[in-house]
Formats: structure tokens, sequence, C-alpha cells
């Protein structure tokens, strides 16, 4: 017994772990099967975890996905090759329906290497703090772009002209493509305007040549595109001016002999800047009072068109028609503090605005697509997808310190950072470019 009470509390305190021992021994068995489960489970939530924050990453801002890096998995394991544009299979591609993303190989082109670009455009050197902006690619949803190889385009411009006609925002794309075609040329004195003439958007035409290749890229002010001049004698007096629906600007005998020809027009088309300022609508001899502005741009596009197959030779000249680049003016216009600035990321989470919202697009395309000469003519269908681009304009940025930057109510939302978002619409043009190349052999 003493030996029994002796040993009792030995026994008090095996007791437990008896019955502990027994537990886990019951237990032994179950316990690799829980752990196991346990941790396959955990795990399972942790890779899920990582693909959605990936996922929402990527969509949300970065193009480039860590985790594809990390598994090192390709696009092309995740998701079938695309096709690219230029091969066989990718020419029903429509390149214009895609998305922006983000690409740290991006810009093209540094903006002090580039000495075509005009004040107005040189946000960075204006104190733009954010490159942001310049990283974006358009990724077309159905192929790949050929990446733009600057030498490649210029052979293939050997002896030609490459000709731009519209707006200031058409100058905006023609100074991006001077500044990507010139990131090849190693002499920069081997580009020089004819006549010399510095780059400023108030004079109506400039020829670069590259001598190198005996080519030359052009741009030609004409926002209406048909004529603007001064009212006709004994017009009624609070007609300043007429635009002459009938008859294509003076400048026309230049641009028709282009090889390739590039159009665009629409910001000027609005009250403010036609009729507000005494600038009505003729036909003829006749002032038309009463037309409203949407009437006459569908009439100058018509003889746009008209003048197109009558002047132009479209088995020489490659043309295509840039359609309407979004302003993004929030709160107002330019008169009016109209804001875009401190915008530094597109909007991607919605679904681009539907190009025909737009007037601009809307007036053009309703005239176009009903001309028989659309035929033979590309589309560089940039609407869309420049309407996510609310991050890319010039904002403040558009003045040289100490002038600049612009005051918070006088944003500029309508013309373009550069580098930015113009050199994507010239990746497209490039492509469409290469690809009348290839399907005239
Ligand atoms: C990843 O892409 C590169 C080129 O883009 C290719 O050479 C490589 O084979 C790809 N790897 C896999 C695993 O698909
Ligand atoms: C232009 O592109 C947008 C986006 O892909 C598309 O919705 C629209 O139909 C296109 N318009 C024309 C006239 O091709
Ligand atoms: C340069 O190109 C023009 C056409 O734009 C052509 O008429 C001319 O002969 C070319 N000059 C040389 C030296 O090849
Ligand atoms: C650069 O181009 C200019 C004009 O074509 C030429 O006169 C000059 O010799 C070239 N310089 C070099 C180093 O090739
Ligand atoms: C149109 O251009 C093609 C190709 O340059 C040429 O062969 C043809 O003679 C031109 N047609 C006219 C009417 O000038």
């Amino acid at each position: 017994m003493s030996e029994e009470i002796k040993t009792s509390p030995k026994g008090y305190y095996k007791m437990p772990h008896l019955d502990l021992f027994r537990k886990l021994k019951f237990l032994k068995p179950l316990e690799p099967t829980f752990g196991l489960l346990g941790c396959f489970f955990f795990c399972l939530c942790l890779i899920l975890c990582l693909f959605l924050l990936d996922y929402r990453i990527v969509n949300g801002l970065h193009g480039q996905s860590w985790l594809k890096t990390w598994f090192k998995l390709n696009g092309s394991s995740l998701e079938p090759e695309k096709v690219g544009f230029l091969e066989t299979g990718g020419g029903g591609c429509d390149i214009f329906n895609g998305n922006w993303e983000w690409d740290e190989s991006y810009p093209l082109y540094q903006p002090q290497d580039c000495m075509f670009l005009d004040e107005g455009f040189r946000c960075t050197e204006n104190g733009r703090p954010d490159d942001f902006y310049t990283k974006w690619r358009w990724q077309p949803k159905d192929c790949n772009l050929p990446r733009f190889d600057a030498k490649v385009m210029l052979e293939k411009l050997r002896d030609q002209r490459l000709v731009f006609v519209g707006d200031s925002i058409g100058r905006n794309q023609w100074e991006s493509l001077l500044c990507m075609l010139s990131s090849a040329i190693a002499n920069k004195t081997s580009i020089y305007e004819v006549n010399g003439s510095p780059i400023t958007k108030h004079i109506g035409s400039l020829v670069f040549k590259f001598a190198d290749f005996n080519c030359t890229v052009e741009y030609y002010r004409a926002p209406f595109l048909v004529l603007q001049s001064r009212a006709p004698a004994g017009a009624p007096e609070n007609v300043k001016m007429t635009l002459k629906l009938d008859k294509m600007d003076w400048s026309s005998m230049q641009w028709k002999g282009a090889d390739l020809l590039v159009f665009n027009t629409g910001h000027w088309w609005n009250y403010e800047k036609t009729i507000r300022g005494g600038c009505y609508f003729q036909e003829g001899t006749d002032i038309k009072m009463e037309m409203s502005v949407e009437n006459a741009f569908q009439r100058s596009i018509k003889t746009l068109m008209d003048w197109i197959s009558r002047e132009v030779n479209l088995s020489k000249t490659h043309l295509i028609f840039r359609t309407y680049a979004p302003v993004h003016f929030r709160g107002g216009d330019w008169k009016t503090g109209g804001s875009c600035h401190l915008e530094t990321v597109p909007d991607l989470s919605t679904s681009p605005v539907p190009s025909d919202t737009y007037l601009e697009f809307k007036t053009v395309i309703n005239v176009l697509s009903k001309h028989p000469t659309m035929r033979n003519i590309d589309l560089l269908n940039v609407t869309s997808m420049t309407s996510q681009r609310k991050d890319g304009h010039s904002s403040l940025y558009y003045l040289r310190p100490p002038t600049g930057p612009a005051p918070l109510h006088r944003q500029d939302c309508s013309h373009w950072c550069l580098p930015g978002v113009p050199d994507s619409w010239n990746e497209l043009l490039y492509a469409l470019f290469l690809k009348r190349g290839i399907s005239r052999g």
C-alpha cells in the first residue's frame, strides 16, 4: 500500500501522461493526414491568392506579371500564342481592339535625344514629375504588332514622301514619328527642314528630309482640310471668314503626290472655332448662315473623299485617315478651367468609351463608310484606345520654365506629351504601312 501511496503521486502525475500518450497513440495515424491536408489547403489558398493578386495588379497597373517570371511561364504557355499581324492568318485581326499593357522597355526614344519636339509636348523638360504615361504599349486582343523598327520604315520610305495633313494633333503625331524615325540615325545633321524653318506651331508647313534615305516626312496645317478664306464681297457684316465646303485647302496641291498620306481632322469643327468667331460656311457663292457645324463637317468630309477619288492615285498613294483623338477636360473645357492635371494612370478599369460617343468620330465615319473610295483607304481607328489615356496629356507642362508650368485654370487636355500616346498611333501606322507593302508583294 505504502508503495502504492508512494507511487500514487507518480501515478497521479503519470496518469495524464499515459492518457495523453494513449490519446496521441490513438491520434497518431490520423495526424499526418490532417497535417498534409491542412498544408495542402493552405498552399492552395496561398497560390490562389497570389494568382488573384497578380491578376489584379496586372490588370490594374503593370502589364508584366511577376508570377509569369517566377514560374518561368510565358504568355505562350498560359494562353495560345498570338499570331503576328503581318504573318499569314494575322490579316483579319482588328489591331484597334485590345488593351494597354505596362512595358518597361518603353518609351521608344528619350525626349532629350529628339530635337524635333516643340515646347508644347516636352512635358518632362517642362517639369512633369511622373513618366508612367510613357510606359504603356498597345496590345491588340487577337494578334501581335510588329515591333517598331525605324531602319525598316526608313528603308521602305526611300525616295518617298510621307505627308501628315490636319490639325495640331496631327502635328503632335508627326513630331512623334520624326522622333521615332530619327532614333535610328546617328548623324542628326543629316535630317533637316528643307527651308531651314524651326518647328513651331505657327508655321503652316514643314518638310523634313532624311538625307541618307532621300525621303521626306512632311506636315501641312489644315485643321478643316477644306479651304478657309476671307468673306466674299457683299457678305453680311458679321461674316468675317468662310469655310468653302466644296473646295480643298490650297496646300492640297502639295499633298496629292505623297506616297503615304495621313489625314486627321475634328478638333476645329465646333461652334467656338467657327461661327462664334464669325467664320460661316459657304458652298459655291452662297453663304449658309443657318447651316449647323455638324452638317458642314459632313459636307467637308464628302468633299475630301471626292477629291481623293478624283486627284489621288490610290495605286501609288497609301491613304490613311486617323480618327478623332478624344480630349479629357474634366469639370470644364480649355477656357473654363477643365482639368487633367495629376492624372497618372490610364482608365483601365472600365471598358473604353465607344467611339460613336464622339460626334467628331461619328460624323466622319458616317460619311467615309458610305463612300466607294473608302475601300481603298485605311482607317487608323485610334478613338477608342485613346479614350482610355486621360493620363497622357500635356496638362500644365506645355510651357518651358520659367514661364511654365501653366496655371491650373489653363490646362492642355487635348495635346499629348511626347514620348507618349501618339507613339502608339504610329506603331499602328507602321503596322498598316508594312501590311500594305506585303499585300502588294
Ligand atoms: C518563353 O518565351 C521565349 C521567347 O519569348 C521562348 O524562347 C521560350 O521558349 C519561352 N518559354 C516557354 C517555357 O514557353
Ligand atoms: C474602331 O475600333 C473600335 C474598338 O475596337 C470599334 O469598336 C469600332 O467599331 C471601330 N470602328 C470602325 C469604324 O472601324
Ligand atoms: C529622291 O526622291 C525623289 C522622289 O521623292 C526622286 O524624284 C529623286 O530622283 C530622288 N533622288 C535621288 C538622288 O535618288
Ligand atoms: C552628317 O550629315 C551631313 C549632312 O548630310 C554631312 O554633311 C556630314 O558629312 C555627315 N557627318 C558624318 C560624320 O557623317
Ligand atoms: C498610278 O500609280 C501607279 C503606280 O505608281 C502607276 O503605275 C500608274 O500609272 C498611275 N496612274 C496614273 C493615272 O497616273
